[in-house]
């Protein structure tokens, strides 16, 4: 019976060496333990034996059963192992392949620039003001002491829609409307789209500007620079200075025209200063006292200080761009130049 015993433990271990899957295995488990297995003949064998030596007949093959079933766990284990490995490897993913980047836009460069402006002088206290693109007469030009037929309307070729209504050609009639409708202290930045009969390679019939206001009580040509001073570290860099040259507008009086130090040469004479060390970057002054009392603000109690920049002409000085038309045509190769992602 050992014997029996022994050769069917052997021939068990030699099979479940050679399986290879999982199936191939549960087969064999049915023919050595399952109900008309190897193992379970022998148990059903039991009747035939003799009385006093079934008790050790029984254990033995319990024991038997026992090992021969450990012997198919245990390779059952290795079996589940190898064959999740052999899933792993058949589904892997190649994490190391480059993925496609979705292209994604970017802000175009007057956008980039138009924010810092904000930035800066929002940082300061200012507040946005937008005004309508088509505007009047009145507040294009009579309210900002040009009076119809006055020389000074030749400065700007403007686009009429009728006698009285024009395209803007500045966003200065933002301050009339913010004075006209608030109460000093006022501190506003007005942006947007002006229009002018004018073309070339520095002048577009449509470009954006930005208008500052501030008026309150002393507001004076130090606080003008101070704050031109200021907002030009933002823009630039900490080492650009401003200088004020006189000049003339109708609704600032003293006017100034501002000079920054070129920021590709800083001062020494550049290409792009002409050799001056100096760029003009906006225009400014003190508002003309005809121009708050005309939008109802005393010019005794209050002054103010205004300036107007073009979004474009900084752009420009910025990046280095030396032709506007650049900023217009939307050729992705260009604009894909500001995109600091
Ligand atoms: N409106 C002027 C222009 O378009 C710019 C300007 C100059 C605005 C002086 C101002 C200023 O507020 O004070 O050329």
């Amino acid at each position: 019976m050992q014997e029996k015993h022994n050769e069917i433990k052997q021939n068990a271990k030699i099979e479940i060496a050679k399986t290879e899957s999982t199936k191939e295995l549960n087969d064999l488990k049915a023919k050595y333990v399952g109900k008309n297995g190897e193992v379970t003949a022998l148990l059903r064998g039991m009747k035939d034996i003799p009385a006093e030596e079934r008790a050790s007949f029984g254990k033995m093959v319990n024991d038997l059963k026992v090992e021969i079933t450990e012997m198919f766990s245990a390779k059952e284990n290795e079996l589940k192992d190898k064959e999740m490995m052999a899933k792993f490897d058949s589904e892997a993913i190649d994490i190391t392949l480059p993925g496609k980047t979705p292209l994604a836009g970017s802000l175009h460069p007057l956008n980039i620039v138009k924010n810092k402006i904000f930035d800066a002088f929002c940082g300061m206290g200012f507040e946005v003001f937008e005004g309508p693109e088509i505007d009047t007469d009145y507040y294009c030009f009579q309210a900002l002491n040009i009076p119809k037929d006055h020389p000074a309307r030749d400065m700007q070729d403007t686009f009429y829609i009728t006698d009285n209504i024009l395209l803007r050609p500045h966003t200065s009639p933002g301050q009339v409307r913010t004075m006209e409708n608030k109460k000093p202290p006022i501190k506003i930045l007005s942006p947007g789209r002006v229009y002018r009969a004018d073309d070339d390679a520095s002048h577009s019939p449509m470009f954006h500007q930005i208008e500052g206001l501030v008026v309150d009580k002393g507001v004076s040509l130090c606080d003008l620079q101070g704050l031109l001073d200021e907002f030009v570290k933002i823009m630039f860099d900490e080492q650009t200075k401003t200088r004020f040259r006189p000049s003339y507008f109708p609704f600032t009086e003293p006017s100034v025209e501002v000079d920054v130090t070129c920021c590709k040469c800083h001062g020494k004479g550049c290409s792009l200063c002409k050799g001056t060390g100096w760029i003009e970057i906006l225009g400014a002054g003190i508002v003309n006292k005809k121009v708050l009392e005309m939008s109802g603000i005393d010019s005794n109690e209050y002054s103010g200080l205004a300036f107007g920049l073009g979004i474009e002409r900084i752009t420009m000085i910025k990046y280095g761009i030396s032709d506007i038309r650049t900023l217009f045509e939307n050729n992705v190769k260009f604009l894909k130049q500001f995109n600091r992602r």
